[in-house]
């Protein structure tokens, strides 16, 4: 298989789905359901291919952690050579906890609180990326109350499209992201001239789930053109950030590679003299996760259909119901018998709660598995425990074994916050 093509982790052994030959019945018997299962070997893959393909340029690879923030992802991935990119304190505390050193990670987000700047300026993070002028009034303000000059990126706002869903699409002049491109300029030599501030980049992030190369291309071109403008003022940037974005193949189409990522936005940036800094999240762990849940009740739905009722739904995955987002979902252990359409539901009462609506499934009984693919990004992050469902835990299979990295929550956690 040619190195640019992604290699699937999750694949069948005698019919049963493995996770690099570690079944996952074997991990749902002793771990419960639902559980999430990471292949650390597809997250590896992914972040040396990406590092591999980005050689035609000095580059720095800051992983978002808003994707999946468990301290055995963090760890492995640092252990690769990668940066953080936080997105609140908390984020910037974990990435700490994982190892990562305050140099090592990039401080992203449009809400920023003094207490997060205080924090961030005095760890003395790598850079903050600032979202508006009036956020740069308090970097520099906070900063010259330290006695220490932050190191700051602006935010643009190209007002690109980058043709994903609306919902995480943050590069057109509409949403809140960041300051429109044409006020960056003047922006910049404002900041060169305050005492708490040294300009050390330019930042975008025009959206996630990202499968055309061509709006990224025109982002890496349009944040050139403005490092070559600041050059031009006396400004001598050491990066250009472009974000993350890279969408994975939820669905069958194909998803643009690495190769193909590296050489729609390399040429740009290539020779400006500065280091090409990305901020993935998704393409790195999205297609290394499944979410393994049991099959809870079987029952008739319209027009022939079946409900196939599962122990999870919109608390451990919300992708489905918030974007109505396509996660492909599979028997564990397949029965034989012809396959007949059925909804995929979770067990909470919100018509939201659909896992996979409209699918083809083989015949499933009640305590059958069924693993729900590419839900290593977006989904452990992005849980609640609505109902009082305790969060899920997490396990990583690695070199042929597998640990639990987080165990499940329980009720005694959930009620121990109380007072
Ligand atoms: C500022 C920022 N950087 C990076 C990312 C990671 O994006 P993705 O997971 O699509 O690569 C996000 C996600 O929305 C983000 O908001």
């Amino acid at each position: 298989m040619p190195e640019s093509l992604p290699v699937t982790h999750f694949r069948r052994v005698q019919s049963t789905l493995a996770c690099d030959g570690v079944p996952l019945s074997a991990i749902a018997s002793q771990a419960g359901t639902p559980v999430y299962v990471y292949s650390a070997e597809a997250i590896r893959g992914a972040y040396r291919r990406l590092d591999a393909a980005l050689q035609g340029a000095p580059h720095a690879i800051h992983y978002a952690l808003k994707a999946n923030s468990s301290l055995a992802v963090l760890r492995l991935l640092r252990a690769l050579g990668s940066g953080a990119d936080a997105n609140s304190v908390g984020e910037i505390d974990v990435a700490l906890r994982a190892g990562f050193a305050p140099a090592d990670i990039v401080f992203s987000g449009v809400g920023k609180t003094g207490d997060e700047l205080e924090r961030a300026v005095a760890l003395g993070v790598k850079v903050i990326n600032a979202e508006s002028p009036g956020e740069l009034d308090r970097i520099d303000a906070v900063a010259r109350a330290c006695g220490v000059r932050a190191r700051v990126a602006i935010r643009v706002n190209p007002d690109i499209d980058p043709h994903s869903h609306r919902h995480i699409s943050t590069g057109l002049r509409e949403s809140q992201f960041g300051v429109p491109i044409e006020l960056v300029r003047p922006l910049f030599r404002d900041v060169a001239g305050r005492a708490g501030l040294t300009p050390v980049g330019v930042h975008a992030h025009i959206g996630s789930q990202i499968m055309s190369l061509d709006p990224l291309g025109r982002t890496a071109s349009a944040l050139a053109r403005l490092a070559r403008e600041l050059r031009d003022d006396g400004i001598r940037l050491e990066h250009v950030d472009l974000g993350g974005g890279l969408g994975i193949a939820y669905e069958q189409a194909p998803a643009p590679t690495a190769e193909e990522y590296a050489a729609a936005v390399v040429p740009a940036i290539r020779d400006l003299g500065v280091t090409l800094l990305i901020e993935p999240g998704r393409v790195l762990v999205g297609p290394a996760g499944v979410l393994v849940a049991r099959v809870v009740d079987v029952k008739a739905g319209p027009h022939g259909k079946r409900f196939v009722v599962l122990d999870s739904g919109m608390t451990e995955l919300l992708r489905p119901a918030l974007y109505a987002a396509y996660h492909r979902v599979e028997p564990v252990a397949p029965r034989p018998g012809l396959s007949a359409p059925c909804d995929y539901v979770g067990p909470l009462c919100e018509s939201s709660d659909v896992v996979g609506r409209d699918r083809l499934a083989s015949p499933l009984e009640v305590g059958d598995l069924v693993a729900v693919f590419d839900a290593g990004a977006y989904g452990s992050t992005m849980a609640s425990t609505y109902n009082r469902r305790p969060l899920a835990p997490e396990v990583l299979v690695d070199d042929g074994d597998w640990r639990l990295v987080r165990r499940r929550q329980t009720i005694a956690d959930l009620v121990a916050l109380e007072v």
